[in-house]
């Protein structure tokens, strides 16, 4: 069988001329920065076509699948963002509907703005005392599903980018009961099949369709991500054809390459790497455990009512018993150790792991902290009393929907400052990014609440993208001018 990543390191050698795409042909010389040179080539003779593979690419996502356990699985070159995009508009049709888990991250928005869809949501319950955005219920679930029968298809985001994992079997008989399918964006647990010190993959519990981010918590190029399918429920033919339509004609080779060497690796050495990186995440946390003022978030959820179950390749560092802000610590964590964390929050900073950390990294981590906390005794810092929310529950704090979110877009807008925004209808989203929850999104009402949020969030130092500066000295939000505010759900 031919091994792309093996082909494309072989190709090289052989010495042929390139008269074809990409421009660099190849040559270093060409521009100063072009790494990943030798393996960059197009859909040449006997590489074979992602939009319509017969050969070595069809052999890579076969091996792809049978790896996560799928009918039949598809590289997307445009990460989970293309994935998912891709997955909704293949589940559903114009103008029915999408029950989706109001935490999703907005690629999911812009597939129900493309497949002009409506979109009803699912709030997680909150995680007391941290404020994270716990799991969806599957009573939830149950219910909204009475109430619409015009939902086409359920979504839900597990694990949340914190590493909050759903019930997905259980909300995935209930969604098989109405004979729709259930999609699971798990593009942070890609790395869930390759241990039970993490939580249960989705794919295994029942969902019809899962999207991985290959590049998010295993070893691949960034925008590399897979698209599972399992069962009957939904067309291959229709994930095709959008996987298709959201994707380069031009994909990468590189990026597959990638993705193939990844799964082979993991194919071939999966529960030895595993094995080892799950002993050293386990002293890491352990050694994090100690910490006196920064808490280490994991153990203290098990049996949680809002969290089903946690993964613990995330370091979610709390910040409320120290003299430091989220921002602050990892500001701090930036400007003195050299570490660049994956996302800071109001009261807490999250740390990425994976298979390919190194002890060093570890410790590095481990010893910053220490010394850290050690200072702040020094200096007689007396902890604060932490704020009490975290920022992801800034998702929740949506206003009523006027208008789908495909007709909002397509209304002319005006900016105007956010202290008067309030009961305006929002014309674009608003996040905070990452992770890239909508905070509020086109077509639903603007309330106080909102407002107070996106305030506070400036204040603690978080950016919140999708606001315009240029109304001073008060931000700028984009609304649907007033005369099409009459508009209703039925438009
Ligand atoms: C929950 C979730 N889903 C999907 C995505 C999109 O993933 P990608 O960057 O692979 O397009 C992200 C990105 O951060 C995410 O956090």
């Amino acid at each position: 069988m031919d091994i792309l990543y093996k082909k494309l390191e072989k190709y090289h050698e052989r010495g042929i001329y390139p008269f074809h795409m990409p421009g660099h042909k190849r040559n270093e010389k060409a521009v100063d920065f072009l790494p990943g040179l030798t393996a960059d080539i197009t859909e040449i003779e006997g590489f074979d076509q992602l939009h319509h593979p017969a050969g070595t690419l069809k052999d890579a996502q076969r091996a792809a699948a049978r790896l996560f356990g799928a009918d039949e699985t598809f590289y997307s070159v445009n990460g989970s963002t293309g994935a998912l995009l891709a997955a909704v508009c293949a589940c559903t049709t114009p103008g029915n509907a999408l029950l989706m888990a109001r935490n999703c991250h907005k690629s999911v928005y812009h597939a129900v703005c493309l497949g002009q869809l409506d979109s009803f949501y699912l709030y997680p319950k909150i995680v007391a005392p941290y404020g994270l955005n716990g799991s969806i219920q599957p009573i939830q679930v149950e219910k909204a599903l009475e109430a619409r029968p015009d939902v086409q298809a359920v979504l839900i985001t597990s694990p949340t980018y914190d590493g909050i994992v759903s019930p997905v079997g259980e909300i995935a008989e209930i969604v098989h009961r109405r004979g729709i399918p259930l999609i699971v964006d798990e593009a942070h647990g890609a790395h869930f099949p390759f241990h039970g010190f993490f939580p249960a993959p989705a794919l295994e519990q029942g969902a019809d369709v899962v999207v991985h981010s290959l590049h998010k918590t295993l070893p691949s190029l960034t925008q590399t991500a897979l698209l599972h399918v399992r069962g009957e429920r939904v067309e291959m033919g229709r994930i095709r054809r959008y996987m298709e339509i959201f994707q380069t004609s031009s994909p990468s080779y590189l990026l597959m390459g990638s993705m193939d060497a990844c799964i082979r690796r993991l194919a071939d050495t999966g529960p030895e790497l595993f094995n080892g990186y799950v002993d050293r995440l386990g002293r890491l946390r352990e050694r994090l455990s100690k910490l006196q003022y920064i808490d280490l978030v994991g153990d203290d959820l098990s049996g949680h009512a809002a969290v089903w179950d946690l993964d613990r390749s995330k370091l979610i560092l709390d910040t409320r018993k120290s003299p430091m802000s989220g921002p602050q610590l990892y500001r701090w964590l930036w400007e003195e150790a050299g570490l660049q964390m994956e996302m800071e929050a109001e009261t807490y900073v999250l740390g990425m792991t994976s298979i390919a950390d190194t002890d060093e990294g570890y410790d590095r981590l481990s010893q910053a902290l220490e010394d850290l906390e050690g200072m702040w005794k020094r200096e007689g810092r007396i902890p604060q009393k932490g704020s009490g929310l975290f920022r992801s529950d800034l998702a929740l704090s949506s206003g009523e929907k006027i208008l789908p979110i495909g007709r909002a877009v397509e209304q002319p807008c005006e900016t105007i400052p956010l202290s008067q925004s309030e009961g305006r209808i929002a014309g674009g989203s608003l996040y905070l990014y990452p992770p890239g929850i909508p905070l509020v999104v086109p077509g639903e009402k603007v309330t106080a609440g909102l407002i107070g949020m996106i305030m506070r969030s400036r204040a603690a130092g978080l950016a919140v993208q999708g606001l315009a500066d240029t109304i001073d000295p008060a931000p700028g939000i984009p609304v649907i001018r007033k005369r099409q505010d009459r508009f209703t759900d039925r438009g």
